[in-house]
């Protein structure tokens, strides 16, 4: 089977080709904005730019490995969630191809393609995924049918959270990984505010007092304490859902994953609790084309795909909207 499949929800442009066992090319544009954060019109201008170019290199590169066009069983694109001028530019460049070649479309779930790569590329089986990128922080696990949303937070995701502070600090864009850096500078922890509600969380009342805190305190001990304070939230929520499931295995996903000290943390939380601990390679973490051809290429197998009456996109998708049709209980 050939699926070719289309990432655009946010800043990057990237469609890849896959097989059961093989990714046979990926290419990818990323939207760069010139200052602040990401534009949703430009964004989606970006992607209508390069859409075309894009799909024809990724064409190239496979027909130098020998697949046609004509090989290709089905479309995947992400129909979201995400920024919705961006996931219609998209979606259209993926009815196009769909129709031109005369396969059907399949409208994959962002979420769940960051957690299916994951199960792809480690030898995780059926974890608790901890899902932290710019827009989205989900604590997920499956369970009859669906992967279900243990925690989730209620105002913004880790990753933007983290920018917003950095911003104000006066950090380049993305902020994540400076925050990382500051951190490892750090002499002392200064206390911020845990919220944690039910199995949720809230991140922005962090950023807001972290932001104060630099009046008092240097922003390496502020960055080190944010991170310590943050990290140990969704790491709680994590393990609770260990707790809850019974399940023995934590996969990390999404771009706030490449954060070494929260891999240190969650792989201390794993360890105490005799559970294994699961992080594909980078570049599999963030946005890219290869996790929704492959989520696409799981949905075709098991006859989820949709008409065109049915590819509109969905900026509010849910991860727990989707029947999970690919994953049969008793191979668990
Ligand atoms: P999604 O659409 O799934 O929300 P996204 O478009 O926000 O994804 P990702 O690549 O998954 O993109 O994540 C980007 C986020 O990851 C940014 O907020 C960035 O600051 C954060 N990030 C990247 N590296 C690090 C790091 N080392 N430590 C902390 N955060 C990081
Ligand atoms: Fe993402």
């Amino acid at each position: 089977t050939f699926i070719l499949g289309i990432e655009g929800t946010a800043w990057n442009l990237s469609a890849a080709i896959v097989t059961e066992t093989e990714i046979i090319a990926e290419v990818t544009e990323t939207y760069k904005p010139e200052k602040g954060g990401i534009h949703p019109r430009e964004a989606a201008q970006h992607h209508a730019k390069y859409a075309a170019g894009v799909i024809k290199k990724l064409l190239a590169e496979a027909k130098q490995n020998g697949i046609e066009p004509s090989d290709l069983d089905g479309i995947a694109f992400s129909q979201g969630p995400g920024l919705g001028p961006c996931l219609r530019t998209v979606a259209t460049a993926a009815r196009m191809l769909g129709l031109s070649l005369g396969i059907p479309l399949i409208g994959v779930n962002h979420c769940i393609a960051h957690i299916e790569i994951g199960i792809w590329k480690t030898p995780a089986k059926d974890p608790v995924v901890l899902y932290v990128s710019g827009a989205n922080s989900q604590v997920i696990s499956y369970m009859e049918g669906r992967y279900r949303v243990f925690g989730e937070t209620l105002d913004i995701g880790l990753g933007n959270a983290l920018d917003k502070f950095a911003r104000g600090a006066g950090l380049p864009h993305p902020g994540g990984p400076k925050i990382e850096a500051y951190a490892k500078e750090a002499k002392r922890y200064i206390p911020l505010p845990y919220v944690i509600k039910g199995m949720d969380l809230s991140f922005s009342g962090l950023s807001t007092a972290a932001s104060e805190a630099l009046r008092k305190a240097s922003l390496e001990d502020v960055c080190y304490s944010y991170q310590e304070t943050a990290f140990a939230m969704v790491v709680e929520v994590a393990e609770r859902a260990l707790a809850h499931t019974g399940k023995k295995e934590v996969l990390l996903a999404g771009g706030v994953g490449a954060n070494t000290r929260l891999r240190e943390m969650l792989n201390e939380m794993c360890e105490a609790r005799g559970a294994k601990f699961y992080v594909p390679e980078k570049r599999f973490m963030g946005d890219n084309g290869t996790m929704i051809a492959y989520t696409g290429l799981l949905m075709y197998k098991s006859g989820n795909t949709i008409s065109l009456e049915d590819s509109r996109v969905n900026p509010s998708f849910r991860t727990d909207d989707v029947k999970v049709t690919w994953i049969k209980e008793e191979e668990m």
